[in-house]
């Protein structure tokens, strides 16, 4: 697929909703875009951001670039289990979608690091994925005119760190999904949703425990959680690696359920291949570690609810983001 410089579509539509609180309430489910104050978002950062998270120059080989994990059509995802990184580096954990990261509170399925700014690092040098050496992409980058150029326009300074963070940041909070039959069934269209998915939004939300983590309209409370996967996580243990506190054990940040259809394999590990069988894990009460939530129970449905419960999950996927990549 190739990425033309069009102008964003939707970024008329984000940059009101950023500069301006009242059109933004009413105009996305999720509020108005949050943005660090020393980050405010514009077209031209935006646009600096999209290059650089589909430019492979990025990684130590010039072979794998944002996008080659965070693919649009996947809602940012990449449809793998774990990702693969330069030399056929495997990461630890599936490659999460980005679209509305602007809204969370933490990043990354441990749930301790605090801004997307910081985030963008992490991935350029970790081995296993970009594998680069940041002073030396700066001093790369900065012998391209149209990036050093960039630079001295927005920043008003030479292309470096700050600049490739902010911009790539700026970029990710533009990628907003919230246009979803369930997004306009949630402002009010009663004809957004078919049967079946109302009654498996009845379902998820009243008859099951769901939404005690996964609360409309984000589908996350962005905390942390325990839910049950395994009875021994092995050598990912989630948010125990960042606090070694035993508490943590097993505990991952809550993804959202939006474009679920579109992000599997799921859970942190992307061992869980269907929605059928994550459906199964929670009707099995989970494995039962000593951290499961005490939410998590087993429950039965029949072959009806079921179906149901698949087909509200159709109901928030959303690709309408998709049409300022065309
Ligand atoms: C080799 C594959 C790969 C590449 C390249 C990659 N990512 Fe990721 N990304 C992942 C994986 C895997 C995770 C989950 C890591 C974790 O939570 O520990 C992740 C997590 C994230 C998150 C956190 C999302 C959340 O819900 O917390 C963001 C944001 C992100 N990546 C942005 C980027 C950006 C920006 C780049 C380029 C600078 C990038 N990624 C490059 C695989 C990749
Ligand atoms: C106690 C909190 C909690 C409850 C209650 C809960 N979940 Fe989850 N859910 C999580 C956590 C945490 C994860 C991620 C676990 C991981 O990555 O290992 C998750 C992952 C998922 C995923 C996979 C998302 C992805 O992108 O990988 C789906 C689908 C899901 N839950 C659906 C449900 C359904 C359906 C229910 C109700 C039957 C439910 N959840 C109840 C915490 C919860």
């Amino acid at each position: 697929m190739k990425f033309k410089r069009s102008v964003l579509l939707i970024v008329p539509l984000l940059f009101l909703a950023a500069t301006c609180k009242h059109t933004a309430s009413s105009e996305f489910v999720l509020g108005a875009i949050p943005f660090p104050e020393d980050n405010p978002m514009s077209f031209e950062k935006i646009e600096l951001g999209r290059q650089l998270f589909f430019d492979k120059r990025l990684s130590s080989d010039n072979s794998i670039s944002c996008a080659s994990c965070h693919l649009p059509e996947k809602a940012f995802t990449d449809g793998k289990a774990l990702s693969i990184g330069v030399n056929g580096g495997i990461t630890m954990r599936n490659a999460p979608s980005i679209l509305n990261a602007a809204y969370l509170k933490t990043i990354m399925f441990d749930g301790e690091l605090k801004t997307l700014e910081m985030q963008v690092i992490v991935p350029i040098q970790e081995h296993v994925e970009m594998n680069e050496n940041m002073k030396e992409l700066i001093k790369e980058l900065r012998m391209i005119p149209e990036y050093q150029q960039a630079a001295r326009t927005i920043f008003n300074r030479d292309f470096d760190p700050w600049v490739l963070t902010r911009s790539i940041a700026a970029f990710e909070r533009s990628l907003i999904s919230q246009n979803s039959a369930f997004d306009r069934f949630w402002k009010g269209d009663q004809r957004a949703l078919t049967v079946e998915q109302k009654r498996g939004w009845k379902i998820f939300s009243k008859e099951l425990y769901c939404t005690k983590c996964h609360p409309a309209p984000a589908f996350t409370t962005y905390a942390v959680a325990n839910n049950g996967l395994y009875l021994d996580y092995g050598t990912d243990n989630g948010r125990f690696r960042i606090t070694n506190d035993e508490k943590d054990k097993g505990k991952f940040k809550i993804p959202s359920l939006r474009n679920i259809t579109l992000t599997g394999p799921y859970m942190h590990d992307g061992k869980i291949l269907t929605i059928k069988d994550v459906i199964k894990h929670y009707q099995m009460g989970g494995k039962g570690h000593v951290n499961q939530s005490e939410f998590i129970h087993s429950f039965q449905l029949t072959k009806r609810k079921e179906a149901d419960l698949e087909a509200f999950f159709t109901s928030l996927t959303d690709t309408s983001y998709l049409s300022s990549f065309r």
